[in-house]
C-alpha cells in the first residue's frame, strides 16, 4: 500500500478513537465537563466539611481535580472514571499525590470501599438519578450513613439536606434489613 495512504490512516485513526472514546464515556453518564475550582471548595466547606476524617469518592472523576482539592482538606480520595484517556492523564497528572488514586471502572458497578463517607458527583440527572440507586444500595451493603454532593443537577423525588447553587447535599441511610 502506499505510504500516503497509510499516514492518512493512522490519522484519522489517531482523530476518530478518541472522538469514539469520549463519545460512548459521555452517553454513559456525562460528557466530560469540568467543575469550576470555586464550586468544588464551596462543596467542601460550605454544604459538606471535608476533613482528614473523609474518604471522598469522585464519580466520573474527569481530570482528577475534585479528589485532588479533596486532598487539600485533608481526606483521602478516589476518583472513578470510565473514559481511559482521562484515567491515564489523571493518574499521570496526580502520580505524586499519596493521598489519592485513580481507577478504572464504570461508577454503577463500583463497590465503595468500607471507609467511605461522602460521594461526589456532576453526571446528568438520569446518570444521577441511578448512581443514587447504586450509592443507596451500596450504604445498605457497608450498613453505613453515606453523603452525596451533586453538582448542577437534583434528584427528582428525594429532597436535598442542604443545597447552596449550584451544589446538593443529600444523606443516603441504609434500607432497612427485614
Ligand atoms: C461532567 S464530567 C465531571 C468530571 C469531574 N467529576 C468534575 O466534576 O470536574 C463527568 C465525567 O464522568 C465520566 N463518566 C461518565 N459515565 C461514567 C461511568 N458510568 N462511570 C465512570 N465515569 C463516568 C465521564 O467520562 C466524565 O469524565
Amino acid at each position: 500500500m502506499d505510504w500516503r495512504i497509510i499516514v492518512t490512516l493512522v490519522l484519522v485513526a489517531c482523530i476518530m478513537i478518541p472522538l469514539f472514546i469520549f463519545l460512548v464515556t459521555g452517553i454513559m453518564g456525562a460528557p466530560y465537563v469540568p467543575s469550576e475550582a470555586p464550586d468544588i471548595r464551596k462543596a467542601f466547606t460550605e454544604l459538606y466539611a471535608l476533613s482528614d476524617k473523609d474518604l471522598l469518592i469522585d464519580f466520573g472523576s474527569g481530570d482528577g481535580t475534585v479528589p485532588q482539592i479533596a486532598t487539600e482538606y485533608g481526606a483521602k480520595a478516589i476518583g472513578i472514571e470510565i473514559n481511559p484517556i482521562l484515567v491515564w492523564f489523571s493518574k499521570h497528572r496526580l502520580r505524586k499525590n499519596k493521598n489519592l488514586k485513580i481507577k478504572h471502572a464504570n461508577m454503577y458497578r463500583y463497590h465503595l470501599p468500607k471507609d467511605t463517607t461522602v460521594i461526589y458527583m456532576y453526571m446528568l440527572p438520569q446518570g444521577l438519578e441511578s448512581a443514587y440507586r447504586h450509592i443507596k444500595k451500596e450504604a445498605t451493603r457497608l450498613d453505613k450513613t453515606l453523603y452525596l454532593i451533586s453538582n448542577a443537577f437534583d434528584l427528582k423525588k428525594v429532597k436535598p439536606t442542604e443545597h447552596a447553587a449550584p451544589l446538593y447535599l443529600y444523606k443516603i441511610t441504609p434500607e432497612k434489613q427485614k
